[in-house]
């Protein structure tokens, strides 16, 4: 397996409206995120990858993009963005931008034109289908509710928007457009950025032929995801993006894919296939999401997730290189879904997830506060919400006469607000996230949990995260190691071995609030080890044949 720079990195992601406040207008900005470069160096992160800072109306938080060569006035300026590149790289650091490119905002130049008239020369940017018998070309509903379709009166027919009727879908089918995407990559790439996170990229390609979907009986539209989720010329788009883009540039690349398959990851991230470097999935991130999607919340096993985590891990193992994540702009916060946001156990369990998932072979994204553990919220208020996907759901079930506290109770689970509350940077008024109004309410937990605190308290989350990222610096085992899964049906520990010549890592993680018993398998042998991070006090020359392991107990050896 080749040796490569973004292999061997951690990478954090900034959500700069959530980040620090430097004007004091409510909304982080760039100047805020320059202010807190030390902070991250200490953290000793490697990349950082920020979510969009382009001009936007915000209608989704600047994932509807108005002008992709600017950016957005609450954010700063170009020259903000300049000289936070300069001293990103000044600090031996990189910068990845996020790249939107499914979708515009229906405010760019070329949508305000191609809706005027279907003779504009941006019509076909964009992709406009007749009504079928009075409704909309197909029954897809829109990530975030309602139909994907939006009639237009200018031009008498609908245009597709998978997410919100501010967000048309670009036509990839049309070569001057992906001709004008390419020209604005090598754009920012000249710029001296480091790479690309790539926003819904595997919806690019359409199925032509836009079949209705399946619908539940009772509902209106159902999921047009089969003909658009890895749709077929996918892989020829991503080769050509490659060949006339990212080849000329030494660069990381991820691709957020929402319903990729481990085969389908193994061909976008194959070393010689020349497409990706890394994928998100979703797949342990829909574990709690049942048959009526992600706010139909189920319970959730941990041999379900190691199953998850096991597929991918092997199924990359050769070829082709993982991302791993717990969190991000759109997810719950890990410690309140997958470990246990007690005053008990926050701690303890933030640590123990931390040190599963970076063990696991692959690229660690840390997102803002999870190096906190900063956990959930539940703000009693629906008006206190200002995620477009919660706010529209939260609307559509209750018209249609759900239970206001019922949906209430899957956004506490599920919203996206909960990754999104400011960064909690100290005990101060908002966290000292700002001095003013800030645009989403503070998580009420911050004067508990903040950086200040933690940069105070050695046995912190901070300097867990900390000490985690520079094992990965010291031991190459963790970055090329073959990960083996053991005790694989063990309903409370995740434990796994990675093996690189004579030496293997051994974690072991306790996922439950109980004391459980591991059991060293008999085919593991070693003469020497050497813990390299535990959450708890461990006698460095206990026996570990067979370990009681406390409540959100993990450790790491090192064993040859
Ligand atoms: C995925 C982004 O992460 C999310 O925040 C956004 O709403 C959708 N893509 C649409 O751009």
């Amino acid at each position: 397996m080749s040796r490569k720079w973004w292999k061997e990195s951690v990478v954090y992601q900034i959500y700069p409206r959530s980040f620090n406040d430097s004007n004091d207008d409510g909304v982080g900005d760039i100047p805020g995120i320059i202010e807190k470069l030390d902070y991250l160096k200490e953290l000793g992160i490697d990349v950082i990858w920020l979510s969009p800072v382009y001009d936007s109306p915000n209608d989704d938080n600047g994932y509807d993009i108005r002008d992709y060569k600017k950016v957005l006035g609450e954010f700063g300026t170009m020259e903000d963005l300049e000289t936070l590149l300069d001293e990103v790289h000044n600090r031996d650091m990189k910068l990845i931008m996020d790249l939107v490119v499914n979708h515009t905002s229906d405010e760019h130049q070329w949508f305000k034109e191609a809706k005027q008239s279907k003779d504009s020369p941006y019509r076909d940017y964009y992709i406009w289908r007749s009504g079928k018998e009075g409704k909309e070309p197909t029954n897809w509903e829109s990530a975030f509710s309602g139909s994907a379709w939006e009639y237009n009166e200018a031009t008498g027919d609908y245009y597709l928007h998978l997410f919100s009727k501010k967000q048309p879908d670009l036509n990839w089918e049309n070569p001057d457009l992906r001709a004008e995407i390419y020209d604005m990559m090598r754009w920012w790439l000249d710029r001296g950025i480091d790479g690309f996170r790539m926003d819904v990229i595997n919806f690019i390609s359409k199925d032509q032929s836009y079949p209705d979907a399946e619908v539940e009986e009772g509902k209106q539209y159902g999921s047009g995801a089969p003909y658009f989720m890895n749709g077929p010329k996918i892989h020829d788009y991503l080769q050509e993006m490659n060949e006339q883009v990212l080849s000329g540039y030494d660069v990381m690349t991820v691709g957020e894919m929402p319903g990729v398959t481990p085969e389908e990851g193994a061909l976008y991230t194959g070393e010689d296939r020349d497409e990706l470097n890394m994928v998100f999935n979703f797949d342990h991130v829909d574990l709690d999401s049942g048959p009526g999607g992600k706010w139909d919340v189920k319970s959730w096993s941990l041999v379900e997730l190691k199953e998850i985590f096991t597929r991918w891990q092997n199924q990359l193992a050769e070829d082709g290189w993982n991302s791993l994540y717990w969190n991000n702009h759109d997810q719950p916060r890990v410690v309140s879904r997958f470990g246990n946001d007690s005053e008990e156990y926050r701690e303890l369990s933030a640590k123990m997830l931390a040190t599963t998932l970076h063990m696991l072979k692959g690229t660690p994204y840390i997102y803002q506060g999870e190096e906190l553990g900063m956990t959930n919220v539940k703000f009693s208020n629906i008006d206190e919400y200002r995620d477009i996907e919660t706010l529209n759901m939260y609307k559509e079930k209750v018209e249609q006469g759900a239970d206001p506290d019922e949906v209430m109770e899957a956004i506490y689970i599920k919203g996206r607000d909960n990754a999104r509350t400011p960064m909690q940077w100290d005990a101060s008024e908002n966290g000292g996230f700002t001095k003013g109004e800030p645009w989403l309410a503070v998580n009420p937990n911050f004067e508990k949990i903040n950086a200040e605190q933690e940069l105070q308290n050695p046995a912190s989350v901070f300097y867990y995260y900390q000490k985690l990222i520079q094992l990965r610096k010291e031991y190459d085992i963790i970055v090329y190691g073959d990960y083996d899964l053991i005790l694989g049906d063990h309903k409370d520990i995740y434990a796994y071995t990675r093996t690189l010549g004579d030496e293997k890592l051994l974690v072991m993680s306790n996922f439950s609030g109980e004391k459980v018993e591991f059991e060293l398998p008999e085919n593991i042998h070693y003469q020497n080890k050497k813990l390299l991070i535990s959450n708890y006090d461990v006698e460095e020359n206990e026996d570990i044949s067979s370990v009681p392991l406390k409540q959100y107990e993990t450790r790491c050896y090192l064993l040859k």
